[in-house]
């Protein structure tokens, strides 16, 4: 076989392959959704262990723990404005809508996401489950004060308007545990749920990585996309290999056009 015809032969295996992720989706009584940063990744918004990846210039330990926020709050601020700079600029792309789509048609019943970026929310999405937090947020250290951000902080740290202390990026952090009420959403998502899509995450972080084994524990169906293998690989049903922004928006045609 030479290498057009291989090619072919690829193309053609992807091409069934999203055929038949479009049609158990139309299938699935209750479909949800796991997204990682690579959904971002065509917002332009790096991921955190790719090529370029957040953690392989930057160390964890010295960012996202509550010990580095304790040691220099003034550094881990820097940070997150140089993020929040990337992310207010970025823009929700054609994965990030797909999902909308599959929300109004009323297949998918919610995201469940690892993203701080609040693209899912831009976007339109309705039913969104921020496990990680989110950056256009921050909170008091002293009286839990909640402020929204609209254009990343001037004046950093960031004091509390209430009681003037610190405010830290409303975020979970390495060590910090989830938040119950966001935790519980997404446990009871995936625990009814008979189909996940999981696109665009390592499946290395837990306890995020644990909910597409609520779906299969339900003999449910578990759709990947991803660029490269994941750790999450080995239990998906179908593993589309390519980019979320290409994908996406296929199977949404497809369902769409009920050719599948
Ligand atoms: N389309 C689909 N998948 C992609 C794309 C793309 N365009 N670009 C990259 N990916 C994939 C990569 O192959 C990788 O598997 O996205 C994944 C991104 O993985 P990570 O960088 O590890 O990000 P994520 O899984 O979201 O990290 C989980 O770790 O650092 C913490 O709190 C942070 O929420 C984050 C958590
Ligand atoms: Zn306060």
């Amino acid at each position: 076989m030479n290498n057009i015809s291989g090619l072919i032969l690829f193309m053609n295996i992807i091409e069934e392959q999203i055929n038949n992720a479009a049609k158990l989706l139309v299938k699935s009584r209750f479909a949800v959704c796991l997204t990682g940063a690579g959904i971002s990744a065509e917002s332009g918004i790096p991921t955190f262990r790719g090529k370029n990846g957040l953690w392989r210039k930057f160390k964890v330990e010295d960012l996202a723990t509550p010990e580095a926020f304790n040691r220099n709050p003034k550094l881990v601020w820097e940070w997150y404005r140089w993020r929040m700079k990337l992310i207010f600029n970025a823009k929700p792309n054609p994965a990030h809508y797909a999902l909308v789509d599959l929300e109004n048609m009323e297949i998918l019943k919610c995201i469940v996401t690892q993203n701080v970026d609040g693209l899912h929310t831009i976007a339109g999405s309705k039913c969104i489950v921020e496990l990680h937090g989110n950056i256009r947020r921050a909170r008091c250290i002293n009286c839990n004060y909640k402020l929204i951000f609209e254009k990343p902080p001037e004046k950093i740290p960031p004091k509390c308007p209430k009681c003037n202390s610190l405010l830290r990026p409303d975020v979970v952090w390495f060590g910090e545990p989830i938040p119950s009420e966001a935790l519980n959403m997404a446990f009871k998502m995936f625990s009814k749920a008979d189909l996940a899509l999981v696109i665009g995450t390592s499946g290395i972080v837990y306890p995020a990585a644990y909910l597409p084994y609520l779906v299969k524990e339900n003999n449910g169906v578990i759709i990947e996309i991803n660029i490269n293998r994941s750790a999450l690989t080995r239990i998906a049903d179908i593993y589309l290999q390519g980019k979320a922004g290409e994908i996406l928006p296929k199977i949404v045609n497809l369902i769409r056009r009920k050719n599948y």
